[in-house]
């Protein structure tokens, strides 16, 4: 009798929807860590050593060491679109395949994003607040007032599929979009979103929102510091749903203290899940713990495509989504 073939052997660094860890493991060996709180270095290496696949999330940092301790991983798959926790080049350089999770989130983070638009320039967390605290005894005149977003610019830094996204909600209340892309759309996008390409410091003049959705890179991280942020209009909000680190957090405070800009409203943060101390006291910033794309079928897609990525590189196909495709002929 021929051998049965042995299934392969998968890390699933979160527990993840029901749905998706059953069809992980009715084609894989699972070891799930299913605990509230993510694995140690030490942890994850212990149980990624011996593996060949590994599902893995943005709190989990995938550096070479990672590598090194693991000679039989050939897949590491993100349950993300953002990559920056996972050292892509040592990967490559080991033959391991890194995937993320694109396309499957895009709606739900952009409706996330403009969600955050919206709280922050009509006070939204201030309203609520101020009805729970009993201050609502009368309809005011000028109490909370804010900004309006209608017939405003909106200027978009990263105009990839979420920044996108967020120019095509931008149509429904007539508003300009300014874009900044290392790359420029096609003419017929740019017509179709009403969109003009521009440079960083004229987005940032002219917009009325700014709404980061650049990816965290070298030439990314302090993207938004003292200079550009006095760069903006003082009536001006900014929405960041991409990566803290594109944003100097320090600057950020003063120039929401100082009245630099008007508002701002974050989904992530310099160094989460820390959030710095002086973004707390301040009424003028919305604060979220970066759930841009946390609805619930948004997250059953995503932890779908991740586990399909993974099983896909393991079961010897191409992965829908890999991010270092270069490793892929090579295997
Ligand atoms: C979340 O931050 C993601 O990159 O998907």
């Amino acid at each position: 009798m021929p051998a049965i073939p042995s299934k392969p052997r998968v890390m699933i660094s979160r527990a993840l929807p029901e749905e998706v860890i059953a069809r992980a493991r009715s084609r894989a060996d699972v070891d799930l860590h299913a605990g509230d709180k993510p694995l140690s270095k030490t942890e994850l290496i212990a149980r990624v050593k011996d593996r060949e696949g590994l599902v893995c999330l943005i709190t989990d940092t995938i550096d070479s060491s990672v590598f090194e301790s693991s000679p039989g991983l050939k897949v590491v798959s993100n349950v993300a679109v953002g990559f920056n926790n996972i050292d892509v080049a040592a990967a490559t350089k080991r033959g391991v395949v890194v995937t993320n999770t694109p396309d499957v989130l895009t709606e739900t983070t952009a409706d996330f994003a403009w969600t955050l638009l919206m709280a922050t320039a009509r006070r939204l967390v201030e309203a609520d607040r101020y009805v729970r605290d009993g201050k609502f005894t009368q309809w005011e005149y000028m109490v909370l007032l804010g900004g309006d977003v209608h017939d405003k610019t909106l200027g978009i830094i990263g105009f990839g599929r979420i920044g996108r996204a967020m120019a095509r909600r931008a149509l429904g209340f007539n508003m300009r979009v300014l874009y900044q892309d290392a790359v420029a759309a096609d003419p017929a996008t740019e017509r179709e979103l009403r969109a003009t390409r521009t440079d960083t410091a004229t987005l940032l003049r002219d917009s009325d929102f700014v709404s980061i959705h650049t990816p965290l890179l070298p030439d990314t991280r302090h993207l938004i510091n003292a200079q550009s942020l006095r760069t903006m209009k003082k009536t001006a909000y900014l929405v960041n749903a991409s990566r803290g680190p594109v944003v100097d957090e320090a600057a950020l405070v003063q120039a929401l203290k100082e009245g630099w800009i008007a508002g701002a409203g974050l989904d992530v943060f310099e160094e989460e899940p820390k959030v710095h101390p002086g973004l707390m006291g301040l009424s003028n910033v919305v604060l979220a713990p970066h759930i841009a794309s946390a609805s619930s079928d948004t997250r059953i897609k995503m932890a779908a495509l991740a586990v399909d990525n993974c099983l896909a590189v393991l079961e010897g196909q191409t992965p829908p989504t890999p991010v270092n495709p270069e490793v892929l002929g090579k295997r």
